[in-house]
């Protein structure tokens, strides 16, 4: 037996502001796959993982849900860990970086970094809005563009004229929390300086990610590494950088230490330095440059161990397309479980990951039927048929096999090592693949043997057929386990065994009694994906609110601004399609004003709308009804604040009573947006130019 490896894996930490959704799965699952089969050839494998519980977008979106950053990251947890567990990913610990090891060890990384002469200091503008207190985010800025001059582009480059720039630059800018204008403030900031470590990098990268994604990042080589900011002013959410008050590290400082740091918690950290252990990440594509550039340019510098492999996947498209809340493909892990079974999931990641960074598509129609066809109709439909023939009708025993039995197992144990390879190379479609070729040829043994015909007058010689059938079912079912343990375990049972390791796929199981047929897997139907789809589905025109442009970008600001997508360029944000263009008289028509929010309730049965009582100044007190409840799950947190409205809205009729306008709005519902606040007095008409 091969000797048993100590190996560490992780995949990236989810940020906390956010759902899971079936592309965060893409990489969850595989590595779920890929650690469970290392667990069943006997290796010491740990899964560690954690949320992302820091940044600015955590941040304000506590702030526009009037909670604490802690009681937001705290239902974030809950909510990962059970969607998490729901398909079945099975991580050894699954913590946060907001800990107090994880402090402990950027404190540690950070000290190491400074007396290695990597940190420096630097002064450079930045926008700065006196009302929200707090440096502005490329992402958190809107303004004309310095090249093009065209109107609402974010403060690190223009959309129209794909020109890159610096915030401050930017012309007329506007705060995008407060619609404030920011002021030019002269910052400094702390870097990690990588230029010391470019020839050690160069070296380093292309034996620990595969070629492509080496190439990819190889081509910032040609010239000095750029120092890396890893320091962000208050109000921030996350840790103190020590000596240095008012300054936090840059959520993308810690994200990676929490790696160490659930480890640590899981009272393991001895295997991160071990030299006898294995360090792996899974990550996707649009965070290489933080994995294979800042990270193990940290590690090197603090003096850990660097990992052994970065393991890099590509993005999910769904029907082709990205992901969309106006299509329905946005969906959410606990949308898709309302709807389907997480084993349909994993079975079709696993039927089409094959280890590279393409994008991976989910096409609705080839799931159900891969599902139906495969998992069900071919693999499943062995053990089916199989063992209730033996309940019924031979009192479920199996018996010996025959040469011709042991024929047939022994094609199925002759692809073993070939199916462990391709786990091993994370080319789970390959086996997958090989998986359904080894099912065609036991259906197609079955189906020779014609057991319903013999069961008739030759009842030994179809529990030899039975047999048969059975063991080399239970083969593939050991094969298959990485992908589905759910269903494995289920399998097992049947066996009446209690443990599954991949060589138990070495033993027949003869003159045994089998356990009671537990469902393995049905069918699935494409009205349970239809229905999954409508579900997901937002429409801009149902929330009741006034479609705006940054509903999308707003959100996928958050990741940019994050993630430092202006180098990537590789937002997974959903941008739905625009009306009908207007002309201006029809714009002119609409009377927006400004009111104070005087009171602000839910509405009995309603999950969508808020009750708001708006001071319009000289125009009077408004009712009006909105649906931006998910917005506010705290309705309080509205009161007090200004809002834009549409003033002469016909009144409209509810079940709930009358509205008296419509309140605009920014964001999508049930993520971070919130109401459009003006910033002048209450009754003044909006100024639009
Ligand atoms: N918090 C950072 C990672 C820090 S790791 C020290 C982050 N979080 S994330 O929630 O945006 O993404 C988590 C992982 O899911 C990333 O590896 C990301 O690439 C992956 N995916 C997010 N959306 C995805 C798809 N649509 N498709 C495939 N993978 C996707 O990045
Ligand atoms: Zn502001």
């Amino acid at each position: 037996m091969a000797e048993r490896k100590k190996v560490v894996v992780t995949s990236a930490l989810p940020y906390a502001n956010g759902d899971i959704h079936i592309g965060h799965l893409v990489e969850y699952i595989q590595t779920d796959f890929w650690v469970r089969f290392r667990k069943m050839r006997g290796d010491e494998c740990l899964y560690v993982c954690a949320d992302d519980t820091h940044g600015t977008p955590v941040m304000i979106r506590a702030r526009n849900e009037g909670i604490t950053p802690e009681e937001l990251i705290k239902r974030s947890h809950e909510a990962h860990y059970r969607d998490f567990s729901d398909f079945q990913i099975a991580f050894d610990n699954y913590y946060t970086t907001n800990s107090p090891e994880n402090k402990e060890f950027c404190e540690q990384i950070f000290a190491a970094m400074k007396s290695a002469g990597a940190v420096t200091e630097k002064s450079a503008p930045q926008l700065y809005c006196e009302k929200c207190r707090m440096f502005l985010p490329d992402r958190f800025v809107k303004g004309t563009c310095p090249k093009c001059g065209a109107a609402g582009q974010y403060g690190d480059s223009c959309d129209h004229c794909g020109s890159t720039y610096g915030a401050e630059e930017l012309g007329s800018p506007v705060c995008t929390t407060c619609g404030s204008t920011p002021v030019v403030r002269d910052a400094t900031h702390l870097y990690f300086e990588l230029e010391p470590q470019h020839e050690f990098l160069e070296k380093w990268i292309p034996g620990h990610t595969s070629q492509d994604i080496a190439k990819k990042l190889l081509e910032w080589f040609g010239e000095p590494l750029r120092g890396w900011c890893i320091s962000r002013d208050e109000p921030y959410f996350g840790f103190q950088i020590p000596g240095y008050p008012g300054k936090f590290f840059y959520v993308w400082v810690d994200a990676p230490i929490g790696y160490m740091a659930s480890l640590k918690n899981l009272g393991r950290f001895d295997l991160w330095n071990d030299p006898n252990a294995e360090l792996y990440h899974f990550i996707g594509k649009d965070i290489i440059r933080f994995h294979l550039l800042f990270w193990p340019g940290m590690l090197k510098t603090a003096g850990f161990k660097l990992p052994d492999g970065v393991f890099v996947h590509g993005f999910l498209t769904v029907n082709g397309e990205k992901m969309s809340k106006s299509k329905g493909t946005f969906i959410t892990a606990r949308t898709y479980l309302d709807h389907l079974p997480a084993e349909a999931l994993r079975y079709y990641y696993a039927a089409k990951l094959g280890g590279n960074a393409d994008d991976m598509d989910l096409n609705l129609e080839d799931f159900v039927r891969r599902v139906n066809s495969d998992l069900v109709g071919k693999i499943t439909n062995i053990a089916s048929r199989g063992a209730q023939m033996l309940q019924k009708k031979l009192s479920g025993r199996l018996g010996r096999l025959d040469a011709e039995g042991r024929e047939l197992l022994a094609k199925c144990r002759e692809a073993g090592e070939g199916i462990a390879k391709s786990y091993l190379d994370r080319r789970f479609n390959a086996a997958t693949t090989e998986i359904c070729r080894l099912a065609d040829t036991v259906n197609a043994y079955f189906d020779s043997k014609k057991p319903w015909e013999t069961v008739k007058s030759d009842l030994e010689t179809t529990r030899t057929t039975l047999t048969a059938s059975l063991n080399a079912f239970r083969i593939l079912a050991i094969y298959l386990k990485p992908v589905l343990p759910v269903y494995a375990d289920k399998a097992m049972r049947l066996f009446g065994e209690s443990e599954w390791m991949w060589d138990s796929a070495a033993r027949d199981v003869e003159d045994a009694a089998l356990g009671a047929y537990e469902y393995l897997a049905s069918r699935i139907d494409s009205k349970q994906v239809e229905a999954m789809v409508a579900a997901a589905q937002v429409k801009p025109a149902e929330t009741g609110e006034v479609s705006h442009e940054s509903r999308a970008s707003k959100n996928k600001g958050m990741r940019e601004e994050e993630k430092g997508k202006r180098e990537e360029g590789n937002g997974s944000g959903d941008v739905p399609p625009l009306k009908a263009e207007i002309a201006f008289p029809d714009f002119e028509k609409l009377d927006l004003r400004i009111g104070k929010v005087e009171a602000c309730e839910t509405v009995p049965k309603s999950s969508k709308l808020l009750k708001l009582s708006i001071d319009a100044g000289a125009l009077g007190k408004r009712t009006i009804f909105s649906g931006i409840r998910a917005a506010y799950p705290d309705p309080s947190a509205l009161v007090g604040r200004e809002v834009v409205f549409v003033a002469n809205l016909a009144p409209r009729k509810m079940s709930v009573g009358v509205s008296e306008g419509m309140v605009l709005f920014a964001g999508t519902p049930g993520e971070s947006g919130g109401a459009i606040s003006p910033t002048s007095e209450a009754g003044a008409g909006v100024q639009v130019t």
